[in-house]
């Protein structure tokens, strides 16, 4: 079944039908879901949702567009969230410098600094870089994740960052972005990369594949991101779907 390995579903746009949309995932293909925090609030939401729905499970963290809002007292509470059993990541982190580049100082400490809590739960992470690669591949490199590897969360760089990333021992999420007209990076990428180093997620309600472009995105429209892999890669896409499932519950260490 599909895994999707990044949502938001604590989102407001999903407050007039949350419950019903979620109840769809299993009959609709979807097998788990990482429900990802951006401060201390959605990463409690989100194991609010993990602890309601057997098949989600939540990663805890700041965005890089709250960094600059994280109190040092923060790490204690994550710390604690991260021993709920169904939290299975640190994330959302990373390097936001499209819209929030005034904060890349304090970003970059906290994304250091967050790398180095993973480690210490012993969690994987789940990373965001937007416009921010350098710093982004600088910042991991010094922080030596080891066995607490990374994930790019919704990759849009090139092949050659692709590289860079594979090389460091972490995997690489794949969005609905890739199902875009004109993206020829993304689908260079997938090409490049081994099915085997891919992950699918949504980051719903954001990013829905075509033909839902523009729409609210869920779960349940991650087929198309799958579709995708499976007709660039020459594969089935029953095969595209289990390799990456089999990915994420080994990544995540969930067992069921
Ligand atoms: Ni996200």
């Amino acid at each position: 079944m599909l895994f999707d390995v990044h949502a938001h579903y604590d989102d407001e746009k999903f407050d007039d039908d949350r419950g019903a949309l979620l109840a769809e995932m299993p009959s609709g293909g979807v097998g788990h879901i990482i429900n990802v925090g951006c401060d201390i609030e959605s990463s409690e939401k989100s194991i609010e949702l993990a602890e309601k729905y057997p098949f989600i499970y939540a990663a805890v963290g700041f965005h890089p567009s709250e960094a600059e809002k994280m109190k040092d007292s923060d790490f204690d509470t994550l710390g604690k969230m991260a021993e709920n059993e169904k939290v299975v990541a640190i994330g959302e982190i990373g390097l936001e410098y499209h819209y929030t580049k005034e904060t890349a100082e304090i970003q970059k400490k906290r994304f250091f600094e967050q790398i180095e809590l993973a480690k210490a739960v012993n969690l994987p992470f789940q990373v965001h870089d937007r416009e921010a690669t350098g710093d982004c591949l600088e910042i991991l490199k010094s922080a030596k994740p080891g066995d607490r590897r990374g994930m790019m969360h919704c990759f849009s760089g090139s092949k050659e960052t692709a590289r860079e990333i594979l090389r460091l021992g972490m995997k690489i999420s794949v969005g609905g972005t890739l199902t875009f007209k004109n993206n020829v990076k993304t689908v260079e990428v997938v090409k490049y990369v081994p099915l085997e180093e891919i992950m699918l997620e949504t980051d719903a309600p954001y990013l829905a594949p075509v033909p839902y472009r523009g729409k609210r995105n869920s779960s349940l429209y991650m087929i198309e991101t799958a579709r995708k892999i499976a007709e660039i890669k020459g594969l089935d896409l029953d095969e595209v779907i289990a390799v990456t499932e089999k990915t994420a519950m080994e990544f995540y260490n969930i067992k069921d």
